[in-house]
């Protein structure tokens, strides 16, 4: 079973993307199996490994149900990663279900087609507030990583 880090803080800017980059590219080097989750419509960390991620399966329809996390996934040479664009800014408004928090924890430890079982690490890139998809990161997770400006 894989150890679920949601990298997360509402403000904005303060490094989750270039954490969670770092970090999966050092466990990588380290030996692990690490899976990256794209999880902020500004597809910054997809951007940043160079995902494709106009043309096919992302965070948007993995939520939605109609692809499934594995079938999400790219292998890139920095590391794999579920990726996302801005069409994912829309899924605060198209969940309605109950138990809508829980959607990226059942995707992700779903039996048949959930990759939680699959690797070392999963490390979840939030976007910077706390709506549904933070709150989808913050369940699916075993552990918070916030990252901070450190100021005076
Ligand atoms: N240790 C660092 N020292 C200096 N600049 C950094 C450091 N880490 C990240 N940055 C820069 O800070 C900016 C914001 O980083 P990043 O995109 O990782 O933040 P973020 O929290 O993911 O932002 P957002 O809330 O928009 O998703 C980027 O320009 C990045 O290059
Ligand atoms: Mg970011």
């Amino acid at each position: 079973m894989s150890a679920i880090f949601a990298l997360a803080n509402q403000k904005g800017g303060v490094a989750k993307t270039t954490t969670t980059g770092i970090l999966a590219a050092g466990l990588k080097k380290q030996g692990f199996s690490v899976l990256t989750i794209d999880c902020d419509p500004q597809g910054n960390l997809s951007m940043s490994v160079a995902a494709e991620n106009q043309d096919s399966a992302t965070m948007y329809e993995v939520m939605k149900g109609t692809a499934s996390a594995r079938e999400a996934i790219q292998h890139t040479s920095s590391c794999d990663i579920i990726p996302a664009n801005t069409i994912l800014a829309g899924i605060e408004q198209e969940l309605h279900n109950v138990g809508k928090e829980m959607t990226l924890r059942e995707k992700l430890r779903d039996e048949q087609t959930g990759v939680a079982e699959e690797y070392d690490y999963i490390l979840i890139d939030c976007p910077p507030s706390l709506g549904l998809l933070t709150v989808n990161a913050l369940t699916a997770a075993d552990y918070l990583l916030i990252p901070t400006m450190a100021e005076t």
